[in-house]
């Protein structure tokens, strides 16, 4: 990846930790994390989606993928990361590669390797500030996590502290494939344990030959909207084209509407 303003914001230390987003002193910021039960499971496909539909509906939206692991060169001799060339695809505020992907690193691997291998650190405060640099160019900030809910990013740091760190409200994509119920039931109850809201959840179809669906989302439906009271904000088919418009056409506009509220509230 190019040398750019964010990366070298990374790599130096010197913010104050009393400046974090989430914490005393730090201007909070409106918007979502967006989770999943696993990884290749739609978070990218959902959260352009949901980029796409909340631009629909007026908001001016920055998408964030708070750490990509694995790039790919382009035409141009360019390093770039999929889910971020998507991310910045999708959105209409005019964001750079490096305000949408703040963090990258070569290898697709998980990121506290993928960063060793290139003899970096993952700097929390840095990539926090980087972040909030982005999100304050918007009124709405959809920050997507890295695989499941707890992915190790430092010693002591994981995705998790980081949705905890950004102070969001957590959206979870279900990858609906044999298992997801105990994946998505495992990963509200993280989600609660940190003092997180689950906002909403999505149920994106990742298996187009799963059985029983309809047995499947009511399981999920009566254990996670009724128990919980978190809606379930659309349910996507498999797709031929995932496009940001493709997926934004399964959303339910008054369930988001919904949440856009509860953010104000
Ligand atoms: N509803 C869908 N229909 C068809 N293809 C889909 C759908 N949702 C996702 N995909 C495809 O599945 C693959 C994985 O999706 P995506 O990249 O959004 O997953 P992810 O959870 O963000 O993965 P990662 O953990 O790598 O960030 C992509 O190729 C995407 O285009
Ligand atoms: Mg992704």
């Amino acid at each position: 990846m190019s040398t750019s303003i964010m990366n070298s914001v990374l790599s130096t230390s010197a913010t104050s930790a009393a400046g974090l987003p989430g914490l005393p002193g730090f201007p909070g910021f409106s918007g979502f994390f967006i989770t999943g039960t696993d990884t290749e499971i739609g978070k990218t496909s959902v959260t352009a989606g949901l980029t796409q539909a909340f631009q629909q509906m007026g908001r001016r939206v920055a998408p964030i993928k708070s750490l990509a692991a694995g790039q790919v060169q382009n035409a141009d001799g360019v390093w770039v990361n999929d889910d971020v060339a998507q991310l910045q695809a999708a959105q209409t505020l005019g964001l750079s590669m490096d305000e949408v992907g703040p963090l990258q690193f070569r290898e697709p691997c998980a990121p506290h390797i993928a960063a060793q291998l290139e003899g970096r650190s993952i700097d929390r405060v840095g990539l926090l500030a980087a972040i909030r640099a982005t999100a304050a160019k918007a009124d709405l900030t959809l920050v997507e996590g890295v695989g499941g809910f707890r992915v190790p990013l430092t010693p002591d740091w994981d995705t998790a502290d980081l949705a905890v760190d950004l102070g969001l409200p957590v959206v979870l994509v279900v990858g609906l494939r044999l298992g997801c119920i105990n994946h998505a039931l495992l990963t509200v109850e993280a989600v609660r344990s940190r003092g997180l809201t689950l906002a909403g959840w999505v149920a994106n179809t990742v298996d187009p030959h799963q059985p029983h669906v309809a047995d499947n989302l009511s399981a999920l439906r009566a254990r996670i909207d009724d128990a919980l009271g978190a809606t379930c904000w659309g349910h996507v088919p498999r797709l031929p084209d995932p496009s940001p418009a493709a997926v934004a056409a399964h959303l339910q506009q008054p369930a988001l509407l919904n949440a856009l509220k509860a953010l104000k509230a």
